[in-house]
């Protein structure tokens, strides 16, 4: 199976890029942060502080959280519930960051994610997938751009769904959640060693597609 790991920061245009490159290479596009997202989403469900290891450790046996595909689209499942769409918000964001620092938290979603990467050629896409969670992979991405891009981006994607934010408040979100993601003591967010960067800053969405496919499918050709 091939894999295309991509990892980078938060709001570098992850997911509607690397969902364009696999649509494009006709693999499975994995997106996950939806799945910690869910385990935030749960924690905040039954009142449990997603910061707090000795909080969040003993609800972990009562959580399934399982990816699906509907129609070639990831869903997220919750013990049985579609919350695909209920993850998205920003206070969703930072319950899943504040989750995803927790080592147990990231042990009992490894294996979901190898699984997925055994069963069909991936683009996945998250934090660690080129470090930690497929260090086989055949291409690893870095996709990065500067915070104020990917404030301003994150925005007008929640515009989009109707949440309406100001852009100081959303480049503060993004900050706090780079210094989190990368200062972690577990799976930092950083760039694996044979991680091709790429940067996207000043680039519509379609010239970040086209430079990824470029980048990709030269580097497919070497592999
Ligand atoms: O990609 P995203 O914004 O949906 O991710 C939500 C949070 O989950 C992010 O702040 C960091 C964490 N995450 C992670 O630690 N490892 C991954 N592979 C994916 C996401």
């Amino acid at each position: 199976m091939i894999a295309i790991a991509i990892d980078g920061p938060a709001g570098a245009g992850k997911s509607t890029i690397a969902r364009a490159l696999a649509r494009h290479l006709g693999y499975i596009y994995v997106d996950t942060g939806a799945l910690y997202r869910a385990v935030g989403y749960y924690m905040l469900q039954h009142g449990v502080d997603p910061s707090k290891e000795k909080e969040v450790v003993p609800q972990l046996p009562k959580i399934d959280v399982t990816i699906r595909f509907v129609d070639g689209e990831q869903r997220v499942f919750l013990n049985g519930e579609d919350v695909s769409d209920r993850i998205r918000t920003p206070e969703l964001s930072m319950a899943a960051s504040d989750v995803s620092a927790l080592p147990p938290v990231r042990a009992f979603l490894l294996d979901q994610q190898r699984n997925l990467a055994a069963a069909s050629h991936v683009v996945m896409d998250g934090r660690d997938i080129g470090t930690v969670v497929l260090p086989q992979a055949q291409v690893k991405i870095f996709l990065t751009a500067s915070p104020e891009d990917r404030a301003e981006r994150r925005r007008q994607e929640l515009m989009g769904k109707g949440i309406h934010t100001d852009f100081a408040e959303v480049l503060e979100d993004v900050r706090k959640r780079d210094y989190n993601d990368s200062h972690r003591a577990i799976a930092p967010l950083c760039q694996a060693p044979d991680a091709i960067l790429v940067d996207t800053t000043g680039n519509t969405c379609e010239q970040s597609i086209a430079q990824l496919i470029a980048v990709v499918e030269a580097a497919l050709l070497k592999t």
